[in-house]
């Protein structure tokens, strides 16, 4: 596939996942961690326009020069925006504009990638590509949210990714204790800039898990009054619990005396044996604390990713989102994509259902802060070695 096949590729891909989506699910932002799926539209649009055609592309003209303030998300250097809060609010541009938008960018895009793309271009337009398959699962989670929490539970679509959520074999593999390395050593191919440097860690002996938790497990916890007791939780975890007057995983309800649970297709019936979905970081680790053993940490998990199958859900860590040595953020815009979020957020290792093919690498660090659980969250246990 050349450059400008890839390209394209990989923006359908964007509009197929919204193909089964009706014009009024474009719009909506139920809350404000779940963005609008017209807003990505636009935004990985705009991502394109901002950072390869309108500085590298002479004759090159903005399809509508207000876009900037509704499309940027979190760059400081690219000016003033809608606050995050507000990409529900906005009727217009409509979802036919945003279509529109993506289809004058592609032209453009097609046209500069045929005829007189730079090479010394390509790592800003791997950038795009990685950020435009980022926005496709984050996607997913939010059309999942927005239609779950419609109270008339309406199927994205009868056949859907979560087919694919199954589960390894049950049981634990070792890792011995010595000095590993890790981050990404891939040469030539992408990588994220919270990748690097490759470096060394000391890791203890321990045994992790080849499978995920089930849902079944879970709801022994959950039998067990485990959301009532706080002796599993942090203290920021129980009062979230509280606050929240949290009692089961998103997506779980309990009718009629049965566990239901919605997803992709509908609300169904608890399937015990699928790996459990949609945790936080808090429920991660009081659910760890409760069997007595806990998660690993990031370095763990890379050290021990080739013993087991993964690849399903985004698994927590009890590792902060932090820099890795020799980590510097790459000047301007482009600096400001993942190094000013490393305080107070979690890393999950892995991939997800929604994570598209090619995208996934062992040394990926996902973040997301504590409380989440809208994402492909699960949990992989950790047992200290005798
Ligand atoms: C890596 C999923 C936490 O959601 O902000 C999208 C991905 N970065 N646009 C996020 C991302 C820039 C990022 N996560
Ligand atoms: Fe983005």
């Amino acid at each position: 596939m050349n450059l400008s096949e890839k390209y394209l590729s990989i923006r359908k891909n964007t509009e197929a996942i919204c193909e089964p989506l009706q014009t009024e699910d474009y719009v909506v932002q139920p809350v404000v961690d779940v963005s609008p799926p017209k807003w990505h539209l636009g935004h990985t649009t705009w991502f394109f326009e901002t950072f390869i055609l309108l500085p590298h592309v002479p004759q090159y003209k903005a399809f509508n020069a207000d876009y900037n303030f509704v499309f940027n998300s979190y760059y400081e250097s690219v000016g003033a925006r809608v606050i995050r809060t507000d990409r529900g609010n906005l009727s217009r541009p409509t979802v036919i504009d945003v279509y529109r938008y993506r289809a004058y960018v592609d032209e453009a895009m097609n046209n500069f990638l045929r005829c007189d793309f730079k090479p010394e271009l390509l790592p800003l337009l791997e950038l795009g590509l990685n950020h435009e398959q980022q926005h496709q699962e984050l996607l997913c989670y939010d059309i999942k949210y927005i239609l779950g929490h419609n109270p008339l539970f309406p199927a994205y679509a009868p056949e859907n990714i979560e087919r694919n959520l199954t589960n390894s074999q049950p049981g634990y593999v070792a890792v011995e204790e010595g000095v590993y390395e890790v981050g990404f050593n891939g040469g030539e191919s992408f990588c994220f800039d919270n990748e690097l440097n490759r470096h060394k860690v000391y890791v203890q002996d321990f045994e992790i898990a080849t499978n995920l938790v089930s849902n079944g497990e879970f709801l022994e916890f959950i039998d067990a009054g485990g959301y009532q007791n706080f002796n599993y939780w942090h203290a920021e975890g129980w009062d979230w619990v509280r606050n929240n007057n949290i009692n089961a995983p998103l997506y779980w309800h309990i009718v009629d005396g049965k566990w239901l649970k919605y997803g992709l297709g509908g609300l169904q019936a608890l399937n015990l044996k699928e790996p459990l979905c949609h945790v936080s970081y808090y429920e991660a680790a009081a659910f760890a604390a409760y069997k007595n053993q806990r998660l690993p940490t990031e370095f763990e998990w890379e050290v021990a990713s080739e013993k087991f199958k993964w690849g399903k859900l985004w698994e927590w860590t009890e590792s902060a989102y932090l820099p890795y040595p020799g980590f510097k953020r790459a000047p301007g815009a482009i600096g400001e994509y993942n190094g000013k979020f490393m305080v107070n957020q979690k890393v999950l290792r892995g991939a997800s259902i929604a994570t598209p093919e090619g995208h996934a690498r062992h040394t990926y660090r996902n973040f997301f802060h504590p409380h989440l659980r809208w994402m492909y969250s699960g949990i992989r246990l950790v047992a200290e070695g005798s």
